[in-house]
């Protein structure tokens, strides 16, 4: 076999990888991409960032500390008010949902107003900026975790994955009026 015929081959078998690789499926779970994304995927994706983010704020110093707090406070800000539509108002339709939804918005108004308190200073190193931050850990980390173990498990037992899916598109729409692309990669934080 000539050497050109062989380096075609090559290619034509990688290219032959790559669309079995993007089957229908994988390419479902991409967010945006194929319809189909589970809401409660997306959440908790965003729920381990804001948990890593939260860390690496507590441990940065100077402008690193203050660049991590401006991404996460955009980020969570997007986060609360695409998931009280796409996630809280469908769930406020059954008894036990509304009380923890309500539970949820009750919250996110902490979350807002710790959020706004911390933006203010210019200097985020203060022993009283930490301490204040310290809370805001607690808190957030708090409600993630009673999302996911109690808001999770209602919405999987009230609605299909279709309908999951849907909620999931909602929730990209509405993070996205919010200045939050989940169809552009993010930046790590480190
Ligand atoms: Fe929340
Ligand atoms: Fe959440």
């Amino acid at each position: 076999m000539p050497k050109s015929s062989s380096f075609v081959d090559a290619i034509k078998s990688g290219v032959d990888d790559l669309a079995r690789a993007l089957t229908p499926a994988s390419v479902a779970g991409l967010p945006g991409i194929g319809g189909g994304v589970n809401i409660l995927d997306l959440l908790k994706a965003d729920h381990d960032r804001f948990r890593d983010l939260l860390d690496k704020i507590m441990k940065g110093r100077g402008q690193h500390r203050a660049d991590l707090f401006k991404t996460f406070k955009l980020e969570i800000t997007a986060h609360s008010r695409a998931e009280e539509k796409a996630l809280y108002v469908p769930m406020q339709k059954f008894e036990e949902g509304k009380k923890k939804a309500l539970e949820g918005d009750v919250e996110h108004e902490v979350v807002d107003y710790l959020l706004a308190e911390l933006a203010r200073p210019r200097n985020k190193d203060t022993d009283n900026w930490t301490a204040r931050c310290q809370v805001l850990q607690e808190l957030t980390e708090h409600h993630l975790d009673e999302e996911e173990s109690d808001l999770f498990p209602m919405a999987r037992k009230h609605f299909d994955s279709a309908a999951l899916d849907k909620m999931g598109q909602q929730f990209i729409k509405e993070k996205r009026k919010h200045g939050v692309n989940d169809e552009v990669p993010r930046q790590a934080a480190e």
